[in-house]
């Protein structure tokens, strides 16, 4: 029941799906958590299903848009003054898009809006987040990228380029982290098929959610949490040897 406890941690993206269910473990772990989204509705609704749920479990949130410079120096300005500290970083926030969406039909607009998000977030999480990690004597950052990082897309074109950038600047982050000395550990997590709105919005019939269930050699759908303790696992100290690593968590189908 503590294996992240006395630890500051904001979680983006906190206020749907994989990110509700990690700040919510996390939370459950012993951290204090900091659940930021640009919805505000849904993230204030984890605050309070965190405050609901368990005992002394601490959470907050922040209004924050990953693609304002200006909201990321807000935001972890802000944690360093309130809590004092800022441990683990989870770059969550994203978006798939429309669907499908193959080269040959997004826009360029589209294609830009999905690497603001998924790619220059994720960025700019690690330009504000290691100094602050740093200050506070080391930490872990992960981001969350998607099996897509490791196929081709044909559908999700966007979507699979911008998670490949995520796979390959962890590891930049991670290498460069480890050998200035800064203590600051970098993953990524590859997340199958899990049902939250966004991968719902990939199965758009029954149909269409049976012959992808199929595909998956366990033979079911992952859950928010099958995520979330993954991790758990990564911004933990159980996982202080880890770094630059790929965590994929897809019922088995990377492995086809
Ligand atoms: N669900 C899946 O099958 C799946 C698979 C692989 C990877 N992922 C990745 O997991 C992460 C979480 O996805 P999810 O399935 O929980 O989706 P979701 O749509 O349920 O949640 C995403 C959250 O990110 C927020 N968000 C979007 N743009 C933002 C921005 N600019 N700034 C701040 N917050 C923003 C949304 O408001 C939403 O609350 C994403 O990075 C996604 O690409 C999901």
């Amino acid at each position: 029941m503590s294996r992240v406890a006395g630890k500051v941690v904001l979680v983006t993206g906190a206020g749907s799906g994989i990110g509700r269910a990690t700040a919510t473990l996390l939370a459950r772990e012993g951290a204090t958590v900091v659940v930021s989204d640009v919805n505000e509705a849904g993230g204030r609704e984890t605050v309070r299903q965190i405050a609901a749920g368990s005992d002394g479990a601490a959470a907050r949130f922040e209004a924050h848009d990953t693609t304002r410079e200006a909201d990321w120096k807000r935001v972890v300005d802000g944690i360093l003054e309130r809590e004092g500290r800022l441990d683990g970083l989870v770059n969550n926030a994203g978006i798939s898009g429309p669907f499908p969406a193959t080269f040959e039909t997004e826009t360029l607009e589209q294609w830009r809006r999905m690497l603001a998000v998924n790619v220059e977030g994720v960025f700019l999480g690690c330009k504000y987040g290691v100094p602050a990690l740093r200050q506070s004597g080391g930490g872990s950052i992960v981001n969350t990228s998607s099996l897509a990082a490791f196929l081709g897309t044909p559908d999700l074109s966007a979507y699979g380029a911008s998670k490949g950038a995520v796979r390959q600047f962890t590891k930049t982050v991670a290498i460069d982290c480890a050998r200035k000395g800064y203590k600051v550990r970098c993953n990524s997590v590859h997340p199958g098929i899990i049902l939250t709105p966004m991968g719902e919005a990939v199965m758009p019939s029954d149909k269409a959610k049976e012959r992808t269930r199929r595909r998956i050699p366990i033979g079911e759908f992952g859950a928010p949490e099958d995520i979330a303790y993954g991790i758990l696992y990564l911004i933990s100290d159980e996982s202080r040897f880890v770094t630059g690593a790929e965590l994929v968590i897809d019922g088995g189908m990377n492995a086809i």
